[in-house]
């Protein structure tokens, strides 16, 4: 089984939707994949992803149940791979990660080319639309990396 870790900043918009997006395309391929994700910050404690993130999901066939949760600890531990939708989110990961376990952290567009999935957070339901996009071409190159 692999274990991974999805991180933005407020674990309500983007890395839920990589959590969801990840588990179901490891699903649909027979994969061992076990996906959650958490913030770098601290603002959404114990909510529920955002209703756009959700609407996406939901428009693409993609089930969710989540509450908003920040890295831990442990969580440089306990996952295989720690994938930060942004640099700014990748920066505040390596911060805390043990020096023994940074190759583990990544930017999860980093197999499609890198850059960073943007926060959609004040925008309109396009860019949580791009994030979707761009976060399933992502899961397809990934789960080729985890064979
Ligand atoms: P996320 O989006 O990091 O993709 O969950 C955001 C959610 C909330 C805020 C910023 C980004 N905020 O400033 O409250």
């Amino acid at each position: 089984m692999t274990r991974v870790l999805f991180v933005c900043l407020g674990n309500i918009c983007r890395s839920p939707m990589a959590q969801g997006i990840f588990a179901h395309r490891a699903e649909q391929a027979g994969r061992d994949l076990l996906a959650d994700s958490a913030g770098t910050a601290a603002y959404h404690l114990g909510q529920h992803p955002d209703r756009r993130t959700l609407a996406v999901l939901k428009r693409h066939g993609v089930f969710l149940d989540h509450r908003a949760r920040q890295v831990q600890d442990r969580d440089f531990e306990r996952f295989d791979w720690i994938l930060a939708m942004d640099t700014a989110n990748l920066q505040e990961l390596a911060r805390r990660c043990p020096e023994h376990r940074r190759d583990r952290l990544a930017r999860v567009l980093e197999p499609v080319g890198g850059g960073d999935v943007a926060d959609p957070y004040y925008g309109g339901t396009e860019g949580f639309e791009e994030n979707f996009r761009q976060l399933n071409e992502a899961a397809d190159a990934w789960l080729l990396r985890w064979v």
